[in-house]
């Protein structure tokens, strides 16, 4: 069995603290909203998608041990408790969209004169639970994808090796993942030579996180340091890189990981394809390009320390953007849950999408 991020039943949410891996694998309460920020806001949670369902569900365990005596005063809760979870941090659009669809229902439910105070809460909840199934289903459909559009591009019979960078499996979804659901998709199929993970300095979530789940999957794996990619792509015959998204911008701009930018124009240079797995809830047509896209700036201790150990010159200044954003230009396709779209005719398939 695949690990498990977030353990949910009505009115409990616990959360594996990912903190402690790869050595410590412990579970902690969200007891509601405010333990929600703190957990996505420390990184405890993290991944775009784990992020948006955690503050969701957080949102679900305090309405769940609440009464109100009027839909309004529970409309005005949702509204300002979603919009304070997505504060917690910027980058990732997921839970920006998750609260959007959220207080639209509340506010449809308000205005609803057949729908009781009890009715709207039991729909908020059932609404809000769905999340975690959908986003598994999501996940294997992006698996599948993903799998079919690698082995086509290969166009081999042959099991093909692949890279992937910082973590989007079960660590940082409801479940399979993402670009990591792609990887177990291909291993599923008996199609899978092996998959590199970049170590993903400074936060190591691919030697912390993706390692671990790789090596708790068994599937066939090898860490790499994130300047190795080059000589990587050089010398093991890779057949394509996959990555996951915190945000797609309409023009097919992607904000991911940092490092992934330059691991997709390394891939340009030895003729990689170079696959985005996101689901449709990474993905923002509001905003044109990539520009739009507010990175998040994180500690300069995530730099100069590894753990208690200082590893950099005391006195240096630090840059330390947690996430960058690649180019359309260096995307061979953006993998849905609904298929593989090329960056140029993203934005028009999701709107179809969203109008069905
Ligand atoms: O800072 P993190 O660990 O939340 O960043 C995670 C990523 O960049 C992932 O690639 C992205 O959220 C996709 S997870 C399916």
């Amino acid at each position: 069995m695949s690990l498990q991020s977030i353990k949910y039943v009505q009115g409990k949410l616990e959360i594996l603290d990912q903190l402690l891996l790869p050595l410590n694998s412990k579970y902690i309460d969200v007891k509601g909203v405010e333990d929600g920020w703190k957990v996505i806001n420390r990184m405890q949670v993290r991944g775009a998608p784990a992020i948006a369902i955690v503050g969701c569900l957080s949102l679900a365990v305090e309405l769940y041990n609440e009464n109100f005596d009027s839909k309004k005063t529970m409309r005005q809760e949702i509204e300002g408790k979603l919009n304070y979870l997505v504060s917690a941090r910027p980058t990732a659009v997921n839970m920006k969209i998750a609260a959007d669809e959220l207080i639209n229902l509340a506010n449809e439910l308000t205005k609803d004169e057949n729908c009781s105070v009890n009715e709207m809460k039991s729909k908020f909840l059932e609404t809000t639970e769905a999340m975690l199934e959908k986003d598994i289903s999501d996940n294997k459909a992006i698996g599948k994808f993903g799998a079919e559009a690698i082995l086509q591009s290969y166009g081999k019979d042959s099991p093909v090796k692949v890279l992937t960078h910082c973590n989007t499996g079960s660590l940082a979804t409801a479940g399979y993942g993402t670009a990591l659901g792609v990887v177990r998709k291909l291993k599923e199929m008996g199609k899978l030579e092996h998959v590199f993970c970049t170590e993903t300095r400074p936060y190591n979530q691919g030697a912390r996180l993706t390692a671990f789940e790789l090596v708790h999957d068994k599937l066939p794996a090898t860490l790499i340091v994130d300047s190795m990619v080059a000589a990587l792509m050089r010398s093991k015959n890779i057949a394509a890189v996959v990555v996951g998204a915190d945000r797609v911008a309409a023009n097919g701009d992607t904000a991911n990981k940092i490092g992934t930018y330059q691991i997709a124009v390394v891939a340009k240079h030895h003729n990689i394809p170079f696959y985005v797995a996101a689901p449709l809830t990474s993905i923002d047509i509001n905003i044109a390009n990539g520009d739009c896209i507010i990175i998040e700036e994180r500690p300069d201790r995530e730099m100069t320390h590894v753990g208690e150990h200082r590893i950099a010159a005391p006195g240096i200044k630090c840059w330390n953007p947690a996430f960058d954003v690649t180019p359309a230009s260096l995307i061979k396709g953006i993998i849905t849950e609904h298929g593989v779209f090329s960056p140029h005719n993203l934005a028009e398939n999701v709107k179809n999408l969203q109008n069905v």
